[in-house]
Formats: structure tokens, C-alpha cells, sequence
């Protein structure tokens, strides 16, 4: 490794590919084969998070690829991988970005995105609001209350509105943030209150914004789709309708992702439609978190125990909640890669757990169920051995149990396209652990 925490890897490319260990085939992982996590484990330690650029980039074209009638811009939901070399990347690629509280507008800021690529749409409004949206930050109001205030602060200001059109759809229930039992946005039915708040101070509503849910059906995300299109109907300087994120992936075989050219196309009409029937042609915007990182991510850590009962055969990892906490909150399912160092003819089914002291630190759960033990067959482990977490580019890094039970946060590593492993996030210490800790 050069001190700059840049690791080569180009002469380990194309070394990992579907290995045999003893009889058996090691199931690899897609960008973080056995030599490459080999690699990154001896320069920087387990547990590590890791990303790979190409797929980022990917996943960015794809999504500035979005069917759209008179332009769209495409938002990075900050909140699912907020750290500044992802930002970068994502500005780079011509993205906007969607933050979610007066935080990670600072943080999207300092990693050197402009004031007018971000849009803040939050359950809690800044104290310094109007201070940002006077350095351009552009803001969706999610509550009557949000709205109020802006007014108050900045008369005459554009704003966005957020709607909770009434319907929702998540992968989960924890996942769903629309329908009646939803606190995200203004009920759609108090549009007449929004347009008095608005008369009062002046405010012009230039934009309406619905998301409805992460891991969304896309049948009710084009549905929801077309009914905000009414809402747009209502207020007659919106230029600019936000369908929100919320696009599937497939993290495991058994799930199906959605296609943005397939979802997108009946939008794109219905904005036609909506052109030829009302004059405007409207700019989309929508602010995919998952769909860009979700699969450009990974957990690289160890086994570092093997235990059993009379009926359950565990791994234990030397990660767990504390960096990949979907599971034990969403019952969410993640690929799990083992690379065992020694050669082994035996597969195994093991529950696989992590290193937090909770009996909900379980990583093969039940589809939906994070209390249900699930297994996966593996091939025969011991303490040691690479084990390789997918799907984990999305809520990660940004929402896990960090520090639980004193476990510092893990690195970030960027498998770069120049065949490079960058360090982007470096281990957290003990002492940063405790930094603001008063003691008398
Ligand atoms: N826009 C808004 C206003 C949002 O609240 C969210 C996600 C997104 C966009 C991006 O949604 P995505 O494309 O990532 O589904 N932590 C969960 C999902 C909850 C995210 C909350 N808001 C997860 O691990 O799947």
C-alpha cells in the first residue's frame, strides 16, 4: 500500500473468478473476489465497507438515462451513501442530490457540491433554514407547520411541496412512507390549506414532490405517478413534479428489481398527455438512493467464531449491526460469500450471526422476518476465513448501530476503475470513540 492509502490491484483482476476449493465451487462475489478481498483485508482490516466505480457509474447512467418528456434531473438520495468520495463521484457524473436534514446539506456542501444541486426535503427543518435556502438550497416543505415557517422567514421564497398522496408501497411496512398511517409530507387532501399558507406569504409553489416508499411495487409508484400529476393540476406555477426514489433492486436471486425504462415510460407519456392537456411540460425529478448504490457496495469481513447447538450451526462475523443493520430492522436478505482459506469438500448450513451482544444481530434471517433464523449453505468455515456481505452499498455505512458495543466505525475502501483500491473513510479509533465524553 502507498501511504496514500492506495492499494494496486490491477495485477490481481480476473485472479478471482469462480474458485474450487476442494470439491466444491466458492460462490464469488461479483466485484470482490477472493484475491481482491485477500488484498483489501490485509491493507486495511475487516470489517470494511467496499465500493466499486464502475458500478456506481453504472448505476448513475442509468438513472440520467430516465424516460422523461422535457428533461429530468436525477437526485442522489445522500441519506443511503453519504460519504464525500460517493458525492463526488456522483457530481462528477452530472447527479443532483436529495438531503434529508440541514446536516447532510453541510456535508454534501463541504465535499464541494453547489448550494443549487441540492434539495432538502426533511422530517425536521433546520434551525438555519433560511440561511441555506438563501444560499440556494432548494426546499420541499413537509408539513403545513415547514411551510409556515418558511413564509414566515423568507416571503415571496419558491418552494417545493411534498404531498402524502394518500398511497404507499415499501418493500417492508418500515419501508412504506405514504397512506393514511404515513407522517411524511402534506396530506393530499389539505391542498387548500397549502395554497392559503402560500397566498399569505407570498410563496410560490413551484414544484410538488411525492415519494411513497423504498423498495416500492412499481405498479403503485406509476399509479401514485399519475394522481400527483392532479396535484401538479392544482398549482399552476409548478414546473416541476419529484416522483421521489424508492426503485428496487435484486440483492438476491429470488428478488426482481425494477428497470427504469420500463417504470419510466408510462410517465413520460402521462407528461405528455399532461402537456397537450394543460400547456406545461413539466421537468421530473426523481432521487433514487438504493437503485445507485445498493449493489456497488459490500461488507468484507471474517468469520471469527464457529459455534453450534444441538440442532443450529452458527458463523459468527467480526461485523454485524454495527455495520450492515437491515436485516435485524427490515428482515432484508444480503448475499453472503465465504472464501475459506483452507480447501474444503463440505458445504454447510449455518446461520449466520454478528458480533453484537443481541440475539437480533443476525444477518441470514427469513425473508421479512429479522427474528426468524434462516440458513445459507456455505462452504465449511473457521475462524479466519473472508466472508463477503452484498448488497450493502445502500443504508450501510449510513445507518447502522455505529459503536454498539464499543465497535469502531469501519473503513471505506473505492474500487476505482483504474484498477486502484482507495481508502475513503479511514477506521475510527478508540479515542474518537470517546472524543466528546466529558469527564469533570
Ligand atoms: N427521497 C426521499 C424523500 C426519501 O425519504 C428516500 C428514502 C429516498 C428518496 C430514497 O429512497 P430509495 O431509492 O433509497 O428507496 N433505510 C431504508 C429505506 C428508507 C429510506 C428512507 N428514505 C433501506 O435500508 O432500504
Amino acid at each position: 500500500m502507498e501511504a496514500s492509502g492506495v492499494i494496486n490491484l490491477k495485477r490481481l483482476v480476473g485472479k478471482g473468478g469462480n474458485g474450487k476449493v476442494g470439491a466444491i465451487t466458492v460462490d464469488t462475489h461479483r466485484f470482490l473476489t477472493p484475491s481482491i478481498a485477500q488484498a483489501i483485508a490485509s491493507a486495511h482490516g475487516t470489517p470494511c465497507y467496499v465500493y466499486d466505480e464502475a458500478t456506481l457509474n453504472a448505476q448513475a447512467d442509468a438513472m440520467l438515462a430516465f424516460p422523461n418528456a422535457f428533461g429530468v434531473t436525477a437526485r442522489f438520495a445522500m441519506k443511503a451513501c453519504p460519504n464525500a468520495s460517493v458525492l463526488r463521484l456522483f457530481l462528477a457524473k452530472g447527479l443532483h442530490f436529495d438531503a434529508s436534514s440541514g446536516y447532510e446539506v453541510r456535508r454534501a456542501m463541504k465535499a464541494g457540491v453547489p448550494a443549487e444541486r441540492i434539495s432538502l426535503s426533511s422530517q425536521e427543518l433546520p434551525e438555519d433554514f433560511a440561511e441555506l435556502l438563501k444560499l440556494g438550497i432548494q426546499v420541499n416543505a413537509c408539513s403545513l407547520l415547514q411551510l409556515e415557517r418558511i413564509g414566515r422567514a423568507l416571503p415571496g421564497h419558491e418552494v417545493g411541496i411534498r404531498f402524502n398522496p394518500g398511497r404507499g408501497s415499501g418493500g417492508t411496512g418500515k419501508t412504506n412512507v405514504g397512506g393514511p398511517d404515513s407522517s411524511f409530507g402534506i396530506w393530499f387532501e389539505w391542498a387548500d390549506q397549502v395554497k392559503s399558507i402560500a397566498a399569505q406569504n407570498k410563496l410560490k409553489i413551484i414544484r410538488i414532490h411525492t415519494h411513497i416508499g423504498s423498495g416500492s411495487d412499481p405498479v403503485v409508484w406509476q399509479e401514485v405517478s399519475a394522481a400527483s400529476l392532479a396535484l401538479v393540476k392544482a398549482f399552476p406555477e409548478v414546473h416541476t413534479l419529484n416522483l421521489g426514489g424508492g426503485y428496487k433492486v435484486a440483492r438476491v436471486a429470488a428478488e426482481k428489481g425494477t428497470d427504469p425504462q420500463i417504470v419510466g415510460a408510462p410517465v413520460r407519456a402521462a407528461f405528455e398527455k399532461f402537456a397537450k392537456d394543460d400547456g406545461r411540460k413539466l421537468k421530473l425529478e426523481i432521487e433514487p438512493g438504493t437503485f445507485l448504490v445498493a449493489n456497488a457496495g459490500a461488507v468484507l469481513c471474517r468469520v471469527q467464531d464457529v459455534v453450534s447447538t444441538d440442532t443450529r450451526k452458527f458463523i459468527k462475523l467480526d461485523s454485524g449491526m454495527t455495520e450492515i443493520l437491515r436485516p435485524s430492522l427490515y428482515g432484508s436478505q444480503h448475499p453472503v460469500h465465504l472464501y475459506p482459506a483452507k480447501p474444503t469438500d463440505k458445504s454447510v448450513d449455518y446461520v449466520v450471526v454478528g458480533h453484537c451482544c443481541e440475539s437480533g444481530d443476525l444477518i441470514s434471517c427469513a425473508p421479512g422476518e429479522p427474528e426468524t433464523l434462516a440458513t445459507r449453505q456455505l462452504p465449511e468455515a473457521h475462524a479466519g476465513d473472508l466472508c463477503v456481505i452484498g448488497g450493502a452499498g445502500a443504508y450501510c455505512a449510513g445507518m447502522s448501530t455505529k459503536n454498539y458495543n464499543s465497535f469502531p466505525e469501519a473503513p471505506e475502501v473505492l474500487l476505482q476503475t483504474n484498477g486502484s483500491a482507495r481508502l475513503i473513510r479511514r477506521r475510527q479509533s478508540l479515542d474518537q470513540i470517546l472524543q466528546n465524553e466529558i469527564l469533570d
